[in-house]
């Protein structure tokens, strides 16, 4: 019939509250069948009167009925006839504990009979406040929010308590009292976030009266579950050791709950052992790393922060590797590098070729921009760390590059004759790899190859030429050409005389007569002949007249010799004269010669050209033109001699022919008649003396 609680406490002096709910089908029915509660009463310690058919004892409230004195003034009925049937009693004594009693009779419009109830609650009375009791899990765990709640059967406005949580006073716990409602309890929850700190904690709820006396509390002890903490993996008795040296790791965990349960060591992220510690004897590259270890227990693992361990030696297996092509001509970049293992890693170099130092060079890398064929040899490099140094094995660098200095050489020691052998050494200085070919040119022709330097033909005429050689070795690298002649032993030839100068001679100066030819050995004496006379004590290549005369006009030869034999130039001739052949007066009508005088010639003259006043007038084949002299005639003659190797021009010749009627009467200066001159070119028009003007007088 009504909603109330199973059991109560209280204490004396407090007060009861007894929360009281009519169910609902009790009286919350239709209007039309409403029932109606005809008896209500309170009771302390009922007990059924089988004859009365009736409850008895001690009556606390009864409606529209007086209480019980002694409870007078102490029971407050709450309720009413709909909803509630709360009770409040206060300053509760101690034989006030036992079962408090609510009876109902209710009538019912469609019932006959009555319905009758007794709801029983039991009630303690206490002689002071109980502990109340905590509801609190088992364990907690750190980071994940908990709840603990205190709790207590007992609320009563009129006298109120206070439970109150204390031991949690770090971080923010978060406390929420709730207190009655129909429950009759009144409890404190507290929600938190446990954290290791927590562990072992006494968290205690206090009971106290408004007063602020406390009156009683419960504790619990916190068993909070939390990682291992502070994880380390401690080294000894360095991180940073020399080879050899006994190392030893562990694994240590501050604190735990529950206690640490297993222990893993990892080097590298692999796991390197089981189990709190490690000892060892250290290696260098087997124990250089980075090490961690976890520590677990049933509910966490957790990881150490990395270690490194540097376990350090002096340089090993050092080397040198050659980083740029392992065939190294002349001109390339090299780069050689010196690599090791060493810990830490090796900060000086020591470079050596062929065991002595190389200056300068501290680097891993040993560079050469342009490497020279006398750096070749045998390096090796010497790292070395603050632990010590090593030395590693040498390697060659060998540089490649092509012949050089390459010179060709006639090498017959003494004068060829026709029909020797010749032998032409074609020597190369160095080259490396060695010449493989020798390729030999003729003028500038390619003429053979050879696998030797040395090149043999017999002497003869048709070998001689300009040689050259090229050697080739395998880089496809050439020598420069390198002249040499060859040409087979011969007398001069194709001798003659060269006129210094080529022009007009002029008396008084200096004419250089030079003889040349071809001639194997060059010519070492000449012979001079003028006039086909030979010369005393001319026997130089060249015949020199410092200031000429025209006395030394005449045809001149050349002789060169050599020791083979001689020849013989065609003569130069170096005067020509025109002679006037004629009566020193030319009259008109008068027989005129001229005469074309050759001092001498070889071969003899062919032809003769005759000029007048500078034009070509007459060819002939003898030395002599003849006319007879008219007015016409008068003016300038020249003749030309040509042979078949040359041609000689005279000076010009006056002629004037006389006013034959007053023939005697006149005075004739005549122009002197006789020159003498060497001419070459008959553009250039000298004159050596004044030609003086006749005049007829009548
Ligand atoms: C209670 O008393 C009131 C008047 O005081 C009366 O009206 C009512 O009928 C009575 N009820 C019972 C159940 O006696
Ligand atoms: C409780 O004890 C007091 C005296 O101490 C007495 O007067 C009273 O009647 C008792 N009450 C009950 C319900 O026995
Ligand atoms: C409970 O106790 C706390 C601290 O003593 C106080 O602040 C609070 O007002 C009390 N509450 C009640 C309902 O008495
Ligand atoms: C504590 O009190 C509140 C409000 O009265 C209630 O809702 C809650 O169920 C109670 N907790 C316990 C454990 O009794
Ligand atoms: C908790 O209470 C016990 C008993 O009073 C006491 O021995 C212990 O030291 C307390 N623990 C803490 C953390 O205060
Ligand atoms: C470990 O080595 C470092 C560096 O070598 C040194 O500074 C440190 O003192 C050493 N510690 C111990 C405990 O020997
Ligand atoms: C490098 O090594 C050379 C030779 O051992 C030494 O003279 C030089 O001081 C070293 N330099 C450094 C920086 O260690
Ligand atoms: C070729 O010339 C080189 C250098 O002058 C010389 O050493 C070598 O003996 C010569 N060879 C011959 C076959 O003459
Ligand atoms: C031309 O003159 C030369 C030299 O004076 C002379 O020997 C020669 O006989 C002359 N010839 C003639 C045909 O007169």
């Amino acid at each position: 019939s009504t909603e109330v609680p199973r059991s109560l406490i209280a204490w004396r002096g407090a007060c009861l509250s007894i929360p009281c709910r009519y169910k609902p089908c009790l009286l919350f029915t239709r209007s039309s069948s409403k029932p109606t509660i005809e008896y209500l009463a309170w009771y302390l310690n009922p007990v059924f009167d089988p004859e009365k058919k009736e409850f008895t004892g001690t009556v606390l409230y009864k409606h529209n009925a007086s209480i019980d004195p002694a409870f007078h003034g102490r029971v407050r009925f709450l309720g009413d006839l709909q909803r509630d049937c709360s009770l409040q009693v206060s300053d509760l004594q101690a034989n006030e504990t036992g079962k408090y009693g609510l009876r109902l009779i209710v009538s019912h419009p469609r019932k006959k009979q009555k319905i009758k109830w007794l709801s029983e609650i039991s009630v303690n009375v206490m002689d002071s406040p109980p502990a109340p009791q905590i509801q609190a899990p088992n364990d907690f765990r750190e980071s994940i929010p908990a709840r603990v709640v205190c709790l207590i059967g007992y609320h009563c406005p009129d006298y109120p308590i206070n439970l109150t949580w204390v031991g949690l006073d770090h971080g923010t716990p978060e406390y929420a009292t709730r207190s009655a409602d129909g429950s009759g309890l009144t409890n404190n929850t507290l929600s938190f976030t446990p954290t290791w700190q927590d562990h072992g904690a006494n968290l205690t709820c206090q009971l106290s009266t408004l007063d602020g006396i406390q009156h009683s509390e419960s504790t619990v002890v916190l068993d909070v579950k939390f990682a291992p903490r502070n994880v380390l993996l401690n080294v000894t008795p360095n991180q940073t050791i020399e080879e050899g040296v006994r190392l030893m790791l562990s694994c240590m965990s501050q604190d735990s709950n529950p206690p640490v349960s297993k222990y893993q060591l990892y080097k590298d992220g692999q796991l390197l052992q089981e189990g709190q510690t490690l000892e060892f004897e250290a290696k260098g590259d087997e124990h250089t790393g980075s090490y961690h270890c976890e520590a677990s227990n049933e509910i966490y693992t957790v990881s150490s922060p990395k270690l490194r361990i540097d376990i350090q030696y002096a340089p090993k297996d050092a080397r040198v590797e050659l980083m740029t092509d392992s065939q190294i001509e002349e001109g390339t970049t090299v780069v050689l590098r010196c690599s090791c293992k060493a810990q830490p890693s090796a900060s000086n170099y020591t470079w050596y070729r062929n065991r002595q130092r190389v200056l300068a060079q501290t680097q891993e890398e040993l560079r050469f921009d342009e490497i020279r064929p006398d750096q070749f040899g045998s390096y090796y490099c010497e790292p070395q760390n603050s632990i010590g140094e090593s030395k590693s094995p040498a390697i060659m660098v060998d540089i490649q590059y092509g012949p050089k200095d390459v010179r060709l050489t006639l090498e017959n020691p003494q004068r060829i004759l026709e029909g020797d052998l010749v032998t032409l050494n074609c020597s190369v200085g160095s080259s490396n790899p060695p010449v493989t070919k020798y390729t030999w040119y003729k003028d500038d022709t390619q003429y053979k190859e050879t696998l030797e330097n040395i090149l043999t033909f017999p002497a003869t005429e048709e070998q001689s030429g300009d040689y050259s050689c090229e050697a080739e070795n395998d880089l496809c690298s050439f020598a420069p050409f390198n002249l040499g002649s060859f040409y087979s032993p011969d007398a001069p030839k194709d001798a003659h005389v060269e006129l210094v100068p080529d022009s007009w001679i002029e008396e008084g100066t200096t004419v250089v007569l030079r003889c040349s030819c071809r001639a194997q050995p060059s010519a070492s004496s000449y012979t001079w002949y003028r006039n086909g006379q030979r010369m005393q004590a001319q026997t130089q290549e060249e015949l020199r007249f410092n200031e000429i005369h025209p006395d030394q006009s005449g045809s001149y030869q050349c002789e060169p010799q050599n020791s083979i034999g001689e020849s013989e130039s065609p003569a130069v001739m170096i005067d020509v004269q025109i002679i006037l052949n004629a009566p020193q007066r030319i009259l008109e009508g008068d027989l005129v010669m001229l005469n074309c005088s050759v001092g001498n010639s070889n071969p003899p003259v062919t032809k003769y050209t005759w000029y007048k006043d500078d034009r070509q007038y007459k060819e002939t084949r003898e030395n002599t033109l003849t006319f007879p002299a008219t007015d016409e005639q008068t003016g300038d003659y020249s003749c030309r001699a040509e042979n078949m190797v040359s041609f000689r021009q005279s000076l010009s010749l006056s002629v004037n022919v006389l006013c034959k009627y007053y023939r005697r009467n006149h005075f004739v200066l005549l122009p002197q008649n006789f020159y003498s001159i060497g001419a070459f070119q008959r553009e250039t028009k000298i004159r050596f003396s004044p030609i003086r003007k006749m005049i007829c007088l009548s």
